[in-house]
């Protein structure tokens, strides 16, 4: 008669075989488990530093402070809220459950006064919470009178820069006086981008066919890092931008030389020849410009030179930078308009030397 075997038996003999125990180590989930903890411990606190460009916790200035307050406000009533839920569920479940097999807790159903309690306290407490919001968005509507006046109009994927009072263009970075608001007037150019500065004021959608005002003010002089945050096709993720809050004096010598006019290339020589095809779409005023009401197709290249960054914010102005994106630019950002000219070592030196020479 053959043994019969338990489920024990069964076990142990699994445990003991050398092929079972190579594919399931004993403590396999164990380690799993850590790794997803840390991992998401490493995520979480990665929020906490201060210094981050994309803390809108920290703000620089009375925009996102405002906006930062009546986050924290609504922040502190949820937890509240939730501390308070939670802990009362908590009791209910401890203090009512049932202690032994043969005795059933008592059965309830229905509270009356219990029922109008919490549907009236969350009324309201949100009707509470509207009046800070309602009050905050009122307030931070609008621009003021005195601010300077800036347009940025959102491409696939680059940000182009006016100041129509002040007759400047540029491209991907917004210099402003510190201390004094700027009202960026916002619209774009082929799909909807959103225009988020985290230090300085929360996202606002740039949408075709339309402007909107946004207010932003920087206290102290700094760089402030932006972004695109809404989902705009290919190279969303590096449609980046920088706000340059200058000292009101540095910020007048800045508009003062963006105003010049660049030199062109020496008449008939291969730059000049080079540089016709960048003129199809760039305009570099005093050496070529579309005729009024033509609209452009890339940033302007007067001041090239004189930027922190090119490629829609993405690449640190630099000759290596500069010679790897006119090398082959749909390689460095995926769905350029700028084609690959298949330019000459020679060429882009020459380009990248005059680029620079754009200050
Ligand atoms: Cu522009 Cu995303």
């Amino acid at each position: 008669m053959p043994a019969v075997r338990r489920p024990d038996d069964e076990l142990a003999a699994c445990a003991n075989n050398p092929a079972v125990t190579r594919r399931f180590p004993a403590n396999r989930a164990r380690v799993v488990r850590l790794v997803l903890f840390a991992g998401a411990l490493a995520i979480l606190l990665a929020a906490c530093s201060q210094d981050y460009d994309y803390n809108s916790l920290a703000p620089q200035g009375p925009v996102a402070e405002k906006q930062a307050d009546l986050y924290l406000l609504t922040f502190w009533i949820a937890a509240a809220v939730f501390v308070i839920v939670e802990g009362l569920m908590l009791f209910a479940l401890f203090r009512f459950r049932r202690r032994s097999d043969d005795e059933v807790p008592k059965q309830v159903h229905g509270n009356t006064r219990l029922e109008i309690a919490w549907t009236i306290v969350p009324a309201l407490l949100l009707a509470g919470v509207a009046v800070p919001t309602i009050g905050t968005i009122f307030d931070l509507s609008g621009c003021d009178g005195d601010a300077v006046q800036v347009e940025v109009v959102g491409h696939q994927w680059w940000w182009e820069v006016n100041y129509p009072e002040l007759e400047v263009t540029t491209a991907n970075e917004i210099h402003i006086p510190a201390g004094r608001p700027a009202c960026v007037t916002l619209t774009s150019d082929d799909v909807i981008h959103s225009f988020w500065v985290p230090r300085l004021a929360g996202k606002q959608d740039m949408v075709p066919g339309r402007t909107i005002e946004l207010q932003i003010e920087a206290t102290e002089p700094g760089v402030y890092q932006g972004e695109c945050a809404e989902y705009c096709g290919l190279s969303h993720g590096i449609m980046l931008f920088q706000v340059i809050a200058d000292q009101p004096a540095a910020f007048d010598a800045w508009v003062g030389r963006q105003r010049q006019a660049a030199s062109p290339p020496a008449p008939d020589s291969e730059l000049q020849a080079t540089l016709q095809q960048c003129l199809a779409c760039h305009a570099i005023r005093g050496v070529s410009e579309p005729p009024p009401g033509v609209p452009i197709k890339g940033p302007d290249l007067t001041h090239v030179g004189s930027r922190r960054t090119i490629v829609g914010g993405w690449l640190e102005n630099t000759p290596r930078e500069l010679a790897r994106w006119l090398r082959n630019p749909p390689r460095v950002k995926p769905g350029s308009l700028m084609p690959n000219y298949r330019l000459t070592d020679e060429q882009i030196e020459d380009l990248v030397a005059y680029l620079r020479s754009l200050r």
